[in-house]
């Protein structure tokens, strides 16, 4: 019993550094593309978009902090704000699907 304090205080780093990086702006993978069932370039499109307009009014809210369904909803809206075409509407909302997927290691096929 007097040991299960130590080895909790050892593990506990451990554990924290093992979740996911919410501030991770993932680079584009194959593993994405197969994933979406997309080209990479269309990801690496959307991921440019998002690096080059989604910071001129607030900071990047990374894709990891928001539920696909939510950026499914506040993307158009965002979009206007950014003058974005409907075409670079639809690649950064696949980049930002797709990378929230690989922040938390989920199966993309779902
Ligand atoms: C012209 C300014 C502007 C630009 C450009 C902009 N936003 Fe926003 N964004 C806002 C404002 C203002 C809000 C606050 C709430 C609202 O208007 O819905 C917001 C809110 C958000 C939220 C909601 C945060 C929450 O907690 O509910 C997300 C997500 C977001 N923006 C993402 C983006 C993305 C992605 C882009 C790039 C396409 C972007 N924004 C570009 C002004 C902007």
């Amino acid at each position: 019993m007097r040991l299960l304090f130590p080895a909790l205080i050892c593990i506990l780093p451990i554990i924290v550094a093992c979740g996911p990086d919410l501030d991770a702006i993932p680079p584009v993978t194959e593993q994405m593309a197969l994933g979406m069932g997309v080209e990479k370039a269309q990801l690496a499109r959307g991921r440019e978009i998002y690096m080059t307009y989604c910071n001129l009014c607030h900071e990047r809210i990374t894709p990891a902090k928001i539920d696909p369904e939510y950026w499914r909803e506040i993307l158009p809206h965002m979009s206007e704000n950014a003058r974005l075409r409907q075409s670079q509407l639809h690649d950064l909302q696949t980049y930002l699907i797709a990378a929230h997927g690989t922040v938390y290691q989920l199966d993309l096929q779902h």
